[in-house]
């Protein structure tokens, strides 16, 4: 059952508003995970500001993908506290409730509908639980019509509306599935690596989407290419080891001698480098 803070209930048809006046939209605090005796997050903290675009980078191992977990509610922290707004505890709440207060995640591998169109896959996604069925043959309103237009147009595949998903190029793919996030108005967006595999021109396609969606969703983005990070970055997160290691502008995190000593060389690339596990 989604509470807030004082206990109440909220149901699903509640619109969950996250409160957010002092700016920040989760906070993630003291947050440790750990398998068996290795610690994959240790006393991590991490605030995102509503509407911000972040970037999370780190080496191989370093906790990118299990604090994602942490935050969606696959996985449960040892100890710490995870909130969205002020108020709301996701710390209380299963996938599917926090999926639905307003948390979309995109997994690296595009998970869409490839016997659909793209217009039916965004179409089955704004139906929420219907069923596809009772989708696909519901007739639409206006206005949803309208919003799945505004969808299309948004992800770059207009053209492509009524062609199947399995025509579209791995690229193509990974924006339906993002426009398929946005139909449910997230107002979070958490994506693991999305440009892995893409084409040059894909990956500044994808660059200009996402940050086109800032703004009006606080976008979380976790990548290993640079000179994609460099070209969308606001605000960098280093982690190292289950922690933050630093946090600023590129140049500042560039600069830093502790980024470049465990994971940025010189040359401001990666280093290959895995995180010790012991
Ligand atoms: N379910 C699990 N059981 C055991 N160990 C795990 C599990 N999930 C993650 N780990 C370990 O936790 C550490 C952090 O992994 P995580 O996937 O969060 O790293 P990451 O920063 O996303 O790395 P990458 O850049 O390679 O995706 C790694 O050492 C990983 O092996
Ligand atoms: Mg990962």
């Amino acid at each position: 059952m989604i509470v807030d803070r004082t206990g109440s209930p909220l149901t699903a048809k509640d619109h969950i508003k996250p409160d957010t006046r002092h700016g920040v939209i989760l906070y993630v605090e003291d947050v440790s995970v750990s398998f068996d005796r290795f610690k994959a997050l240790n006393d991590l903290n991490l605030y995102i500001n509503d509407g911000e675009l972040r970037c999370l980078i780190g080496a191989n191992g370093a906790g990118k993908t299990t604090l994602m977990d942490v935050i969606t509610g696959k996985i449960r922290p040892d100890t710490g506290t995870v909130n969205f707004g002020q108020q709301i505890d996701l710390l209380q709440l299963d996938e599917s409730e926090i999926a639905m207060a307003g948390i979309g995640r995109k997994f690296q591998k595009p998970t869409v509908f490839e016997a659909l169109t793209v217009f039916e896959n965004i179409e089955l996604s704004l139906s929420g639980d219907k069923g596809i069925w009772t989708s696909l043959f519901h007739k639409l309103t206006g206005e949803q019509k309208d919003r799945i237009e505004e969808i299309l147009s948004t992800i770059g595949l207009v053209q492509e509306a009524h062609y199947l998903a399995e025509r579209l190029s791995h690229g193509q793919k990974q924006w339906l599935e993002i426009g398929m996030l946005l139909a449910a108005e997230p107002r979070v967006l958490l994506v693991d690596e999305p440009v892995a595999g893409m084409t040059g021109q894909e990956t500044e396609r994808t660059a200009e989407l996402l940050t086109s969606l800032a703004g009006k969703h606080s976008v979380v983005v976790v990548e290993h290419d640079m000179a994609f990070v460099r070209s969308i970055a606001r605000k960098v997160t280093v982690l190292h080891q289950g922690s933050v290691l630093a946090e600023g502008s590129m140049s500042e995190i560039q600069s830093n001698p502790e980024v470049i000593k465990v994971y940025l060389g010189e040359d401001g690339e990666e280093t290959v480098q895995e995180t010790a596990h012991d």
